[in-house]
């Protein structure tokens, strides 16, 4: 009787051996077959937004280093011999000038040249925000990561990225007999569920992604969105940021520049103040805390919906110039208080300036506007990619002298107790400064932050 019973034991830890090798079989195919052919693959995430905003220190933006310069430079797409020439051209000094780039490194021209430019940047660490094809390039890369882990993916790949550009020839000719390896898996819809819905595989994107190095890619990945310099009162973007929500009144207690911010210490330190409207402006206006928005914007379109066309709705730099040209200081009587203010209805109909400081914003982009110089606002997209120019902002010393508003202290039991009809002390909203003709002035001066001057220079692409 016993011995029936530890054989019974025996076929039971069979059976059970068994159905555990069963479900891992079954579910591993379960696994290959819906990755393959199921007609929704779940695509894990490409995008590495992590390090959306970057609020540079006084060391990696001096504003009053005697010979120290920031420089700051628009989209390269690649460029490699440009970005040398304007280098060149300003002598720049990899030990003292700290560079800024805008994003859009790579892609356009030839493969070599996008990784060169991506080199240079990556070996000496310069500091820059991602741009929608820096964007496009490393998902891709993140993309690719993710293929070669799944079950059978690496060869794949392999097999798809060497023969698809002869099998679409071949295809283009109808003519497949040239191919000793037409392979099944290369049908066109066989992309569909591998690759997410709307990615161009084997463009240029797919092949900088491919061809860059890991410590290229780690160095895209590291690009934040956005740059805040608070001691310089300046933002950095590739394509734009909004100072208000637009669908708001730019007098909306939600809107961060329409009242104190919220900060408990050093109420009489304006630079603190200032600080913190920069920051909530970045975190409190929905439409900065969207990828998509920072990194394609151009335009707002009516009931304030951001659109990448340049053609249609209000230019974002408008809108921003708009509410700078407000600014009116922190000196009005509702502000004294260092309380978040709300305004009542009747207050606001009459409020023409807003509690807060003027910041700019410098961005690139949009190559079709150009060069595009405001009083807050610098597009330094110049069409470099398109064989036009390539221009870089040069900031010293002098761009930060400090005016009038930018000590660090301020009494306000001094000021007049109401100054909310006052002048705007920041008067000429929109002053256009245009730089249409340039094919002799590679260097211009304009004005930046509240007193300060900064040269803007730039080479001829070929
Ligand atoms: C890029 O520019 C650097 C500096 O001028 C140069 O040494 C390098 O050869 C260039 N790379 C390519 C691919 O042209
Ligand atoms: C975020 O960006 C800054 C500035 O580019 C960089 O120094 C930092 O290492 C980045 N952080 C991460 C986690 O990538």
């Amino acid at each position: 009787m016993a011995r029936c019973i530890s054989n019974y034991g025996f076929l039971l830890g069979i059976v059970i051996v068994i159905l555990f090798l069963w479900t891992i079989v079954a579910g591993d195919l379960r696994n290959r077959v819906s990755f393959w052919t199921g007609s929704k693959s779940k695509f894990p995430d490409f995008s590495h937004y992590e390090n959306f905003t970057h609020t540079l220190s006084n060391e990696q933006f001096p504003t009053n280093g005697i010979d120290r310069r920031i420089i700051v430079i628009g989209d390269l797409h690649g460029m490699n011999e440009s970005l040398t020439a304007l280098l060149n051209r300003i002598s720049f000094d990899t030990q003292k000038d700290v560079l800024i780039h805008l994003g859009d490194l790579t892609t356009k021209g030839p493969l070599q040249d996008s990784l060169a430019v991506l080199s240079f940047m990556e070996s000496n660490q310069i500091l820059g925000v991602r741009g929608n094809n820096d964007q496009e390039v490393l998902e891709w890369r993140a993309w690719m990561y993710w293929i070669v882990s799944q079950p059978g993916g690496r060869e794949w790949l392999i097999e798809v990225d060497d023969h698809w550009s002869d099998y679409e020839l071949a295809l283009e000719k109808g003519d497949m007999s040239a191919l000793d390896l037409p392979p099944s898996s290369m049908k066109k819809p066989d992309w569909g569920n591998k690759v997410p819905k709307g990615w161009k595989p084997l463009g240029d994107h797919y092949q900088v992604a491919r061809a860059m190095s890991r410590s290229q890619y780690s160095y895209l990945r590291s690009l934040p969105l956005v740059l805040y310099a608070p001691v310089g009162h300046v933002f950095f973007v590739h394509a734009g940021l909004l100072a208000a929500d637009p669908s708001r009144k730019p007098t909306h207690p939600k809107q961060p520049l329409s009242h104190w911010p919220l900060i408990k210490q050093r109420k009489h330190d304006i630079a603190a103040i200032q600080k913190a409207q920069g920051l909530a402006l970045l975190s409190e206006i929905p439409q900065n805390q969207d990828p998509w928005v920072v990194q394609n914007l151009r335009s707002v379109r009516k009931k304030g919906k951001p659109t990448r066309s340049s053609n249609k709705g209000t230019p974002f730099s408008d809108l921003w110039n708009e509410i700078m040209s407000k600014c009116s200081g922190f000196h009005d009587s509702n502000a004294r208080l260092g309380s978040v203010t709300r305004l009542t209805g009747y207050q606001e109909s009459r409020l023409t300036h807003l509690p807060c400081y003027p910041s700019t914003v410098v961005y690139g982009h949009a190559a079709g506007r150009g060069l595009d110089v405001k009083r807050w606002s610098i597009g330094l997209d110049s069409g470099c990619g398109q064989g036009r120019r390539l221009s870089a902002l040069v900031l010293d010393a002098k761009s930060f002298s400090s005016g009038a508003f930018s000590d660090h202290t301020f009494d306000f039991s001094s000021e007049a107790t109401d100054r909310l009809h006052a002048e705007p002390l920041f008067p000429g909203a929109v002053q256009h400064h245009t730089f249409q003709t340039l094919p002799s002035a590679t260097d211009s001066r304009i004005k930046f932050d509240h007193a300060g001057e900064a040269r803007i220079i730039s080479v001829k692409c070929h």
